[in-house]
């Protein structure tokens, strides 16, 4: 391991400075590392994971330079009921969020931190959300106690010295304090997947704008840049300085004649966002590329006519993907992505040194050792990995990555999609009215919850703009936020889309093939924005005409395509009282817009009745 180096060298920006002193005062680790985000030190990582046991290195000849990791079995998964938002005021953090008194939780976590990095390295982490010295990107410093953190995080953010260069002397930076919360008293042995089994907290002090977590080492717990700065902590920046933080793909769609549009989607967890963000279209001569697969950060500023549009980024610089059903089928795109220089956490290790998970071949392997790291065979009864497997790969890698998609200045958002897992009700795709309109659509978003989740099958979980677990405040503010920056933008807001891939024939068969497929829907979405494709207007927003949608060679009868786009009135109808509830518990404040847009659409779908 190089040497570590000294703060001095790197920053003269004495507010980090003192705060590292600070938080390496309370938690009283053996050494502190300053990351320069070196490939060096990334190897670094990777040669200490494998010495202590953390990581297997893979085999070269068939995923060279990558690690698989496998977690606690009790540290799998992103933990929504350990997850705060610690605000003065509780009605600032709305009753969809966990909530604590800044003090009180700080009462908590400082004994929990007092001397948590004992025997370990603490490691800073200087990290730029988007591109370096973008105008929408912006800086965080995560101090963490695991190499696995360090080098997930030089995957997933850009680390270094040209960070600090950016951040300057006196430079805003959103402070991340990480640790496992496993301290090594008196010399006691570490164990592979270090964790603390009695006391998880991921907090947020959206008024100081700190993040402080304890306890997990996995996915959103842990790398801080992801769920808890780019959505949690960052959803109340955007509120304050009038842009948005979203939890949406970022796509560039090129027409067969050459024209490029931009789409955002947002759709809750395991809905295919990546997958949309990656697909290979089968309409002939259209293009999709990847800006990004998980959360966008948007701005406004002027295009090349003057007009002022809300430019994108994706903040992140890699993929933390869904392992399990990934296949050269579902999502080529993706498995290339991690062909090579990846971190594979909770997938199985194949015999001859490569990672396995289900549905990534069609054969599973005869046998591998599963992510509890014991044998395991095609005929078991368990999973080789974890559900919620995932890989850490570089976007640079995808190979479908547009050419643009490290713009500093974004790209101009034309279209912003909403989406969910609904078998009935909602069809295949709805236009928006208005921009008020759109944000009600968005606050109703619902998915069906499938088998693998708790509760009914097919119960409805309200998901509104995908944000549910990610809104750093008040939901009902949000939503007024939303109805600001539509006041903001007027005529140069993206247009906005409902879609549904999973709608299903009474007989509970998917009417919709999907994947590229969905390339069909792209298209008249963008001749939308172009001006080009007829819409009719019904009760719920405007739908494709008949003609509109390109459906050729697709081999669905009448029949089908009729329920696809079918308005259910009578569905509608009985949802309305279920919005209406869902509405209920945001209290005094709901926008009134949203209410009008609620008794509007139902006295449209009376009248249509
Ligand atoms: P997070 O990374 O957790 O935020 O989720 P994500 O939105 O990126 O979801 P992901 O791409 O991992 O979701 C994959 C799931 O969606 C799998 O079950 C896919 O089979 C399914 N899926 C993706 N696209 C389609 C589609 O067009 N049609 C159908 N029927 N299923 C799809
Ligand atoms: C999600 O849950 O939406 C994720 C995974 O992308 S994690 O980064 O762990 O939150
Ligand atoms: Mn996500």
């Amino acid at each position: 391991m190089t040497q570590a180096l000294d703060a001095a060298a790197l920053t003269n920006n004495q507010k980090l400075i003192n705060w590292v002193d600070e938080v390496a005062a309370l938690t009283t680790p053996d050494k502190v590392r300053w990351c320069d985000g070196s490939p060096a030190e990334y190897q670094a990582m990777l040669d200490l994971m494998t010495a202590s046991g953390t990581a297997i290195k893979l085999n070269d000849a068939k995923r060279p330079n990558s690690i698989l990791v496998r977690s606690d079995p009790a540290d799998v998964a992103r933990v929504e009921d350990r997850t705060f938002i610690c605000c003065e005021d509780q009605a600032d953090a709305g009753p969809t969020n966990n909530w604590k008194a800044p003090q009180e939780m700080k009462d908590i976590l400082m004994p929990l931190f007092k001397s948590c990095m004992k025997g370990r390295t603490l490691y800073v982490i200087p990290f730029s959300m988007g591109p370096i010295g973008s105008p929408i990107a912006h800086i965080g410093v995560e101090l963490t106690d695991s190499p696995y953190v360090v080098a997930n995080m030089h995957i997933m953010t850009r680390v270094g010295k040209a960070v600090l260069d950016v951040l300057g002397d006196d430079g805003f930076f959103v402070p991340c304090v990480h640790s496992v919360g496993m301290p090594l008293t008196d010399g006691a042995e570490d164990v592979p997947w270090p964790c603390n089994a009695d006391n998880k907290y991921i907090t947020h002090f959206p008024e100081t704008k700190e993040i402080w977590s304890f306890g997990s080492g996995y996915g959103g717990n842990a790398l801080l840049g992801k769920k808890c700065f780019a959505l949690r902590i960052a959803s109340v920046m955007a509120r304050e300085q009038g842009w948005m933080a979203e939890h949406m793909l970022i796509l560039k769609l090129t027409s067969p004649r050459g024209v490029s549009k931009y789409v955002a989607a947002a759709f809750p967890s395991a809905c295919g966002k990546t997958n949309l963000a990656m697909m290979t279209p089968t309409l002939p001569g259209w293009k999709v590329q990847t800006v990004g697969d998980d959360i966008a950060w948007m701005k406004f500023a002027r295009d090349e006519n003057g007009r002022q549009r809300l430019f994108a980024i994706n903040p992140e610089a890699g993929f933390f993907g869904v392992a399990p059903g990934t296949n050269e089928l579902s999502n080529p795109n993706a498995l290339a992505s991690a062909s090579r220089n990846s971190i594979f956490t909770n997938c199985g290790l194949t015999d001859d040194g490569d990672i396995w998970w289900e549905e990534m071949t069609h054969e599973p392997p005869a046998h591998l050792i599963d992510w509890h790291g014991k044998d395991w065979t095609a005929h078991a009864d368990r999973k080789a990995a974890h559900p919620n497997a995932r890989f850490t790969a570089p976007a640079k890698q995808c190979p479908v990555i547009a050419d643009n998609w490290e713009d500093p200045a974004g790209v101009p958002i034309d279209a912003i999609l909403f989406g969910g897992r609904r078998a009935s009700v909602v069809p295949l795709v709805n236009e928006a009215f208005s921009w008020p309109h759109a944000t009600f659509l968005g606050s109703i978003m619902s998915s069906e919850k499938t088998a693998a989740a708790a509760g009914k099958v097919g119960q409805l979980r309200r998901d509104p703009m995908a944000m549910l677990p990610f809104c750093g405040y008040h939901m009902a503010d949000y939503w007024s936020h939303w109805l600001d920056m539509g006041r903001t933008g007027g005529e140069g807001m993206p247009k906005v889309f409902y879609v549904n891939w999973f709608r299903k024939s009474p007989e509970g068969k998917l009417l919709w093939p999907g994947f590229g497929e969905n390339s069909r829907v792209l298209k008249w979405v963008f001749e939308r924005c172009a001006g080009e494709a007829d819409a009719d207007p019904t009760p719920i927003g405007m739908l494709p005409t008949p003609d509109a949608l390109d459906l050729d060679g697709l081999g669905l009868d009448d029949a089908c395509i009729a329920q696809l786009l079918e308005v259910d009135t009578q569905g509608w109808l009985d949802e309305i009282p279920l919005i209406r509830e869902h509405y209920a518990q945001f209290g005094d404040k709901l926008p009134q817009a949203l209410v009008a847009e609620l008794d509007a659409l139902e006295e449209r779908l009376k009248a249509g009745a």
